[in-house]
């Protein structure tokens, strides 16, 4: 709906994120993510101060490294259209896999590598996102003893945003993607294994030849891949952008966003961190890549929150408090908003960090 006027009542501010009223506390409620009908409810106090919650609604946050490292992907939060898992392989796999049952993208928090697939091996690095049309066959073949791979299996195709009014190479410009060239060993000795995944069961093909025996590809269905090097983000030095401008890629009823570093507003009546919010119509994943994470104290680099909608969140009181302090934010993360509810798996609970709805508990 095309917004005309705004209504007002009380004490506002006529701009969102600009000119708080002295001692007021800003929300955005909205509709759609943040592009809906939406009004800025100015609070007498954080809507984040509570002392209980009662009942299984309630921010969470997880330390995704500590879940089970058997070298196999361990889902941690999911619903009907994604499932987010945490893969620590520890050798090259010895089979081929095919997930018949979505698109797979990795984002390699640690580790370096070779992925070898249908289309051709690519080598991977920290900060690569790697994205696997559903049906390809690939295999990964770690370089590093020590990996940490954030995996989003989707459902539905995964694809670039329309960048609407910011030009088709805004955020990153599509000569940065990378995409394989086939290098097959064409082997042809002993057995291969390939497994492919379909409805979540695994069906294991035997072959006398490697699979992945590609020798050449046209067309523009492959595998692809960019670093967050290359992600540049958009940012106003006067007004506080929300977090969906740094939608990386999507597909049904959830996006990928990227947080890199960026400076912060300096217009002195501009909001400068996070506004709160009870984001009602989508669920709120945020991965912690590297840096500091400036509006989230006690948090980690491999750590996960987990911000269901109905209940607010925004920035820590500290974060609140020295926002005027910080010229710049040194955030690696992806978020992963979701449209339908996620749940939480009983290997998540069980790593989850128990206290951390109480961390804004300073606001009180
Ligand atoms: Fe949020």
């Amino acid at each position: 709906m095309e917004q005309i006027f705004a209504l007002t009542k009380g004490n506002f501010a006529a701009q969102a994120h600009v000119g708080l009223p002295e001692g007021t506390f800003e929300e955005e409620h909205g509709r759609d993510g943040f592009f809906g009908r939406v009004s800025h409810l100015y609070h007498a106090h954080p809507p984040t101060g509570w002392t209980r919650i009662e009942g299984p609604l309630r921010p969470h946050a997880i330390n995704t490294l500590e879940l089970a490292a058997n070298g196999e992907p361990v889902t941690f939060l999911y619903n009907d259209d994604v499932a987010l898992k945490l893969t620590r392989p520890q050798a090259a796999m010895a089979y081929s896999y095919r997930n018949a049952d979505g698109d797979d993208l990795y984002f390699i928090h640690r580790g370096t590598g070779t992925i070898e697939t249908d289309f051709g091996p690519l080598a991977y690095e920290p900060g690569d996102y790697i994205v696997i049309p559903r049906g390809t066959t690939y295999r990964l073949l770690p370089a590093t003893a020590d990996n940490a791979y954030l995996l989003i299996e989707s459902k539905t195709e995964i694809r670039l945003p329309d960048k609407g009014m910011l030009g088709r190479n805004a955020l990153f410009d599509a000569g940065v993607i990378q995409t394989p060239t086939p290098a097959p060993s064409l082997k042809a000795d002993g057995e291969w294994e390939l497994r492919v995944k379909r409805c979540g069961e695994i069906t294991k093909i035997f072959y006398p030849f490697d699979p992945i025996d590609t020798v050449g590809w046209k067309g523009d269905l492959t595998v692809w891949k960019f670093n967050v090097r290359d992600f540049r983000p958009v940012t106003s030095h006067r007004y506080h952008l929300p977090p969906s401008v740094h939608t990386t890629v999507l597909a049904r009823n959830f996006v990928v966003c990227t947080f890199v570093p960026r400076p912060l507003e300096t217009d002195p009546d501009a909001l400068k961190v996070p506004f709160f919010h009870r984001n009602i119509d989508f669920d709120e994943v945020i991965f912690y890549h590297a840096g500091d994470f400036f509006s989230r104290d006690g948090i980690a680099p491999g750590m996960v929150t987990f911000h269901p909608q109905g209940i607010h969140h925004g920035p820590h009181p500290k974060a609140l408090l020295n926002q005027g302090k910080k010229a710049h934010t040194d955030e690696y993360a992806v978020m992963v908003d979701t449209r339908n509810p996620l749940k939480l798996t009983p290997e998540a609970e069980a790593v989850e960090w128990k206290d951390y709805w109480a961390s804004w508990g300073a606001h009180a």
